[in-house]
């Protein structure tokens, strides 16, 4: 049995639908703070398989222990966190309390159950400003804001945690930009209120719920002048778990890039966006958002090595999937 910390979400949900389809037994344990539980509903109306769901919070040991105990789980897929960058600038405590005191307590929950392989999403944002590209997984960190600092600050108690007790296998996967969504448009990304994202903000200025985007600024030193980003289908992303899970097999504490290797910009994402979608994207050029960097791309090759994993699914199937996933909800999961 493989606990999946919010597994609800966005980027849980495809990983729970990985690991059913390979034939695992799941429980996700989630606060629901950030998603819906009927996510949970479509992924097993998608495999045809049946998971357990505990609405409990990571911070509650004894919850996790008891869960870890109950079900005999063998192996943690941590993903519960709070993501948004903003709101990390304006509540630093909140996302330190959430995201490294939760997985402190998940850490010594497993310690008391003698669970010791985890898988941990961390996040590209931990590299800050690249100092060369691409970004392999030795460039210096050095992360920008309160939540790309808690990500931090977790990769490096889980190494200091191997070093003090060897048997632990871990694995660090430092995501770049998951978007997309199944293929079955049965689950997908549920922004509350206003996307912060790219993707999902152009998905709802196409199906007309806003009027346009704002792209923040086209003055980069980038081809024609936006930001540059490692777009990863979100499916892609989650076989990453699946492969990182099936290779710690001996103690030792991994990380690894999962992105695509490939680049793409803001203008770029709109004109495949509107091509795949048949609608309009609209926009207008604002000033640089605070905080962003020009370019951003990943050097995945550490992971096609260690693991023979790499993403397959191309910019086009991306927008194709994210549209079909915005079409079928245009409200999300609060429609159902
Ligand atoms: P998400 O918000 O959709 O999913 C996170 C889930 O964790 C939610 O269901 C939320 O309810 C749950 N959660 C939060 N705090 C919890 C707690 N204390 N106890 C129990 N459940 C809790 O976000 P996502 O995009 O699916 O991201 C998943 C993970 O990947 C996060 O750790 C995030 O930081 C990381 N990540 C995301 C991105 C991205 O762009 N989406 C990029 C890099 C890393
Ligand atoms: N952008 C716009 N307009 C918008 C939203 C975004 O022009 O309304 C631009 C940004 O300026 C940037 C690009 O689109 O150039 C991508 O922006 P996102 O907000 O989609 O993604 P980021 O790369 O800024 O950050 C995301 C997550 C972080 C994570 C990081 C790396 O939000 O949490 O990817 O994984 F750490």
């Amino acid at each position: 049995m493989i606990l999946l910390t919010g597994g609800a979400g966005y980027i849980g949900s495809h990983v729970a639908v990985t690991l059913l389809d390979a034939g695992l037994d799941v429980i996700v344990v989630d606060n629901l703070t950030n998603s819906n539980q009927a996510s949970l509903e479509r992924v097993q109306a998608i495999c045809g398989r049946s998971l357990v769901f505990r609405h409990a919070d990571i911070r509650n040991e004894e919850a996790i222990y008891e869960v870890l105990c109950t079900y005999g789980v063998t192996a943690v897929i941590h993903l519960a966190g709070l993501k948004a960058v903003g709101d990390s600038a304006a509540q630093p405590m909140t996302y330190y309390e959430n995201n490294v005191v939760g997985t402190m307590r998940l850490v010594s929950a497993m310690t008391r159950a003698g669970v010791n392989t985890l898988v941990f999403s961390s996040s590209a944002t931990v590299y800050g400003m690249p100092a060369y590209l691409p970004l392999d997984e030795k460039h210096p960190v050095e992360p920008t804001n309160p939540y790309g600092r808690t990500k931090y600050f977790i990769e490096e108690m889980l190494r200091d945690l191997y070093a003090s007790d060897d048997d632990w296998r871990i694995g660090i996967l430092r995501y770049f930009n998951p978007v997309g969504a199944h293929e079955s448009g049965l689950i997908g990304e549920d922004p509350l209120g206003v996307p912060n994202n790219l993707l999902p903000f152009v998905a709802q200025v196409a199906i007309g719920k806003r009027e346009k985007l704002h792209i923040w600024g086209d003055d980069y030193d980038t081809l024609d002048g936006t930001g540059i980003r490692d777009f990863i289908h979100v499916v892609d992303l989650a076989s990453g778990h699946l492969s990182a899970l099936s290779h710690l097999k001996q103690p030792g504490v991994v990380t690894v890039n999962l992105g695509t290797g490939t680049g793409s910009s803001v203008l770029e994402v709109v004109r495949t966006f509107e091509a795949v979608s048949g609608r309009p994207v609209p926009y207008v050029i604002g000033d640089r958002r605070v905080g962003d960097v020009a370019t951003c791309y990943a050097d995945p090759t550490l992971a096609e090595r260690l693991w023979g994993w790499k993403s397959s699914r191309s910019l086009t199937q991306m927008c194709a999937d994210h549209w079909r996933w915005q079409m079928k909800n245009p409200n999300g999961y609060r429609g159902t």
